[in-house]
Order: structure tokens, then C-alpha cells, then sequence
């Protein structure tokens, strides 16, 4: 087979390139190692920023994100007996959308459906060949048999565990990580949301947050410890925990209900640099990691596709290889101004296992400093909706 953008990965980036390209009349073929049933099943944050919400429309895929997601102009925030509200349109005339991340890839694989897109699911032992050449190829298994695709470009969007990044060599390679030693508890309950906004919540018992899917269906999390199990936790023992670690008001009107989905995801930040190798570039969670205090993932995966798409855009116009040339470059500058954002907000939130007495006093510093200041509110309101691309 050949295409002109060998796609790894049918994830939200994946997806969204392949769609944006073939707007643009430039074919791609997208490699999905799972079912799209299971790629459908994974629950993940749901906060779009402005940039998302913009490249989804020029996807021909902002509909439904219009017509269900909720526009939210500010969040709350909790620590000690305190909560205070950072308003997005008031500092940075933006709002977030929220809306699931599961829907986002649902109107993404329904966009490329109707446009006839190429997606091959379940298949296996993908190689990337040539990368560093001007043909590259890739090689791959589906039920057994052995498949290639020639292309001129390979997007990696493989997520953290896909082979892509493992293309570039170790020599050109490098990796920067922090490992985060909690994780987050999270269950999704059809419930109506304790709040119509976000609450985030640092208590002495540690960190919890408050979301929401629709007006039925609440997403809450608790800090947890690596060493727990989710059927460790009832749903009884969650919401006690819960309530115990948000303001008492919100406590007090809090809905419970059963969980219909109840895991714990570990917290890291990681970033690989540089993010092309020769013909091949690496998009979303191939490349980077956060935390998920601030849910930049999405978004920040979407930047990525942004940048690729544009470089590839104006190559195939006229040849330009400038935006191929500075992908990670630019990519990159942006990236780690959201790691740096998930990195301070988590820092902010919970409570680690070795904090000192200073550490506490400078996370309370921290906090005090957000609740009385506009600047630093404007400042955490204008990379929470999104720094520009
Ligand atoms: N071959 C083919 N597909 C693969 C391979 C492989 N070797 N390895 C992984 N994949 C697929 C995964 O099954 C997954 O569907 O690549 C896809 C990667 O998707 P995501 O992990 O969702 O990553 P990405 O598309 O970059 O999305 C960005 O934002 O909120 C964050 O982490 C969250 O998924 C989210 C991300
Ligand atoms: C979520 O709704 O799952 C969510 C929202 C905000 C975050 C993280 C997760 O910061």
C-alpha cells in the first residue's frame, strides 16, 4: 500500500491529523494496535482549550462538542477552609470547554468514517523503516499476514507506549522524566456534579477533584497511594474520602451513587527531545507525558498535531520544508510550558510522602498567594485555557 502519511496510533492525535490532512487533500493511513471498541472504553480528563476546540472545527468535527459541552469560565479551589473561584473570561477573555475526551475520539473516528478514511485496527509488530530516509516505510501484522505501507512521512502518535519514539536512536534521544509518588483514584458515578464548575482540593488528607462528564455523570478523584488496589476501595469508602477532602459545603450536597467505573492512574511528567527523527515525528503521548492536574494531556497532544499539520500543509503546497524543519522545535517550546503548569499545579495540590514543614508552608504560600493576587490568577487562568500556539 502506499499513502503520503503512515498514521501509528488511532488515538485522539492520530485521528485528528489523519482528518485535518484529508481536509486539506493529503491521504493518510492510520495503524491501531487496539479495537476501536477498546480505544472507545478509556476514560480520560475532559477539559478542550481554545486551540482544541478551534482545530476540531476545522476538523468539520466541533457539532457535538458545541451543542453537549459546557462552556466553563473559571474554577474552584479549595485548601484549608478556604475556596476561591479563578475566572478564565474575566483575566483571559477565554473559556475552557468540557467535555469527554471519549466523545472527542468518537466524532474524530465518525468524521473519518463518513470520509471514507483508511483505519486498520489490531494490528501487530509495527516496524518504522527508513525514517531517516527519503523513503520510508512501514512494516506491520494484521491476523498474521504481513503488510507494508510506503509514505513519505510517519506521525507518531502511538501514545507513551508505542514503537515510535523507540525508533529514534538512543544516541539521539533523550528522555526527562519525574516519576510522582501517589496516584489518582478516579471513579465515574451517574450522578449530577457536586458543583457546575471544577473543584480542585488540597487537603491535609490529600489532593481531590471534583469534574464532570454531563448532567448525569460526575468524574471525581482522590490522591491515592501507588501501593492501592481499585477493589480496595468500595464506592462507600470513596465518597467518605471524598467528602472528607472537599469544602463541607460541597460535602453536604454532594450526590453518591454506585461507580460504574472505579482505577488509579499513576502521575508522571515526561518529555522526549527532539521530537522528529529524519521523516518521522512524534505526536501526543508518544513524546510527553503530565500529570493530570490541569488536563493538559489532550490539549497538549493537540498542539503537536497543529504544528504537524501545518508543516505538512505548506510542504505539499509548495515544497517548503521550514515548518518540518522547526516541528520540534516549535512542538517543543510549548510542551514544556505545559509541563512546567501540570508540574506546578500538582506540586500546589497534594501531599507528597516526604514533605517538610517548609514544603507545607510554601504549598500554603502558594496557595494564599493565587487566592489574593490577579496576576497570579491572570497567570494560572491564561495557561489553564491555553497558552497560543
Ligand atoms: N501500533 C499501533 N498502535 C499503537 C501502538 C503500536 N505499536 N502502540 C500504541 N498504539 C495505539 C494505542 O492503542 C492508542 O490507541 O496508539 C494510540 C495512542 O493513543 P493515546 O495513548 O490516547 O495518545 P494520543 O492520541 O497522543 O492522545 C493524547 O491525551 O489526555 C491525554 O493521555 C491522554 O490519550 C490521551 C492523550
Ligand atoms: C476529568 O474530568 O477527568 C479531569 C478534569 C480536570 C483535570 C483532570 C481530569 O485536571
Amino acid at each position: 500500500m502506499k499513502t503520503q502519511v503512515a498514521i501509528i496510533g488511532g488515538g485522539p492525535s492520530g485521528l485528528l491529523l489523519s482528518q485535518l490532512l484529508d481536509r486539506k487533500g493529503i491521504s493518510s493511513i492510520v495503524l491501531e494496535r487496539q479495537t476501536r471498541e477498546h480505544v472507545l472504553g478509556r476514560i480520560r480528563a475532559g477539559v478542550l482549550e481554545r486551540g482544541l476546540v478551534a482545530l476540531m472545527e476545522e476538523a468539520g468535527c466541533a457539532e457535538r462538542l458545541h451543542a453537549e459541552g459546557f462552556l466553563h469560565d473559571g474554577t474552584l479551589i479549595s485548601y484549608g477552609d478556604e475556596m476561591f473561584r479563578v475566572n478564565f473570561t474575566e483575566h483571559v477573555d477565554k473559556p475552557v470547554v468540557v467535555y469527554g475526551q471519549t466523545e472527542v475520539t468518537r466524532d474524530l473516528y465518525e468524521a473519518r468514517d463518513k470520509a471514507g478514511g483508511t483505519i486498520i485496527h489490531r494490528v501487530e509488530n509495527v516496524v518504522i523503516h527508513d525514517a531517516d530516509s527519503d523513503a520510508p516505510h512501514v512494516t506491520y501484522e494484521v491476523d498474521g499476514e504481513a503488510q507494508r505501507i510506503d509514505c513519505d512521512f510517519i506521525a507518531g502518535c502511538d501514545g507513551f507506549h508505542g514503537v515510535s519514539r523507540k525508533t529514534i536512536p538512543e544516541d539521539v534521544r533523550q528522555e526527562f522524566e519525574k516519576v510522582y509518588p501517589f496516584g489518582w483514584l478516579g471513579v465515574l458515578s451517574e450522578t449530577p456534579p457536586v458543583n457546575h464548575e471544577l473543584i480542585y482540593a488540597n487537603s491535609p488528607r490529600g489532593f481531590a477533584l471534583c469534574s464532570m462528564r454531563n448532567a448525569n455523570l460526575s468524574r471525581y478523584y482522590i490522591q491515592c497511594s501507588l501501593d492501592d488496589k481499585p477493589e480496595d476501595w468500595s464506592d462507600e469508602a470513596f465518597w467518605d474520602e471524598l467528602k472528607k477532602r472537599i469544602p463541607p459545603d460541597q460535602a453536604a450536597k454532594l450526590v453518591t451513587g454506585p461507580s460504574i467505573e472505579k482505577s488509579i492512574a499513576p502521575l508522571r511528567s515526561f518529555v522526549t527531545e527532539p521530537m522528529r527523527w529524519g521523516r518521522l515525528f512524534l505526536c501526543g503521548d508518544a513524546a510527553h507525558i503530565v500529570p493530570p492536574t490541569g488536563a493538559k494531556g489532550l490539549n497538549t497532544a493537540a498542539s503537536d498535531v497543529h504544528y504537524l499539520y501545518h508543516a505538512l500543509v505548506d510542504f505539499y503546497a509548495d515544497g517548503s520544508t521550514k515548518g518540518i524543519d522547526s516541528y520540534s522545535e516549535n512542538a517543543l517550546a510549548r510542551v514544556w510550558k505545559a509541563e512546567r503548569f501540570s508540574w506546578w499545579f500538582t506540586t500546589m495540590m497534594h501531599q507528597f510522602p516526604e514533605q517538610s514543614e517548609f514544603d507545607l508552608k510554601m504549598q500554603i504560600a502558594d496557595l494564599e498567594f493565587l487566592r489574593s493576587s490577579a496576576a497570579a490568577q491572570k497567570a494560572m487562568a491564561e495557561n489553564y485555557v491555553g497558552l497560543p500556539y
